[in-house]
């Protein structure tokens, strides 16, 4: 066994039950529209009252460590802004931002510098 495969050997013992293939997406977002995530951020402009609580450019709400600590947490966060703004969104538009969100932010599945 090379190296490389005795590597990747390793990181499926390390992650059971995530893709082993690279930038592991959660089941649920493996389908999303990230255009069309990305559009409906801008949009809705949810970084504009993001910064006005956090300052900077609105990114430091979105806390991987915090409470929303799972794809469907992340999903179901989305969700529940959404509702609360009357955005209208449909199903696969909130699966569509929340993916978006995962790819820049959250990151569940993936390895990150341990703490
Ligand atoms: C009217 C203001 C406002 C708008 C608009 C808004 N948000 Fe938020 N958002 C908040 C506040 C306030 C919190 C909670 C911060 C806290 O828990 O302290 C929050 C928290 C969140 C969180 C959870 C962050 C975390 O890790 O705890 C997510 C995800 C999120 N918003 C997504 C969105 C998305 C996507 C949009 C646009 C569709 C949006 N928000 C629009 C005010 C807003």
């Amino acid at each position: 066994m090379n190296a490389r495969a005795w590597l990747g050997t390793l990181a499926l013992a390390a992650a059971p039950g995530l893709a082993a293939a690279a930038g592991a997406v959660p089941d649920i977002f493996k389908d999303a529209d990230l255009p069309l995530g990305e559009k409906l951020i801008a949009e809705n402009k949810c970084s504009a009252c993001h910064i006005r609580r956090v300052g900077g450019d609105g990114s430091a709400i979105y806390r991987p460590q915090g409470r929303i600590n799972t794809p469907g947490a992340l999903r179901g966060m989305v969700d529940y802004c959404s509702s609360e703004l009357n955005l209208g969104l449909f199903p696969e538009d909130v699966t569509a931002v929340a993916a978006v969100l995962q790819r820049d932010h959250y990151r569940f599945g993936q390895s990150r510098p341990a703490r």
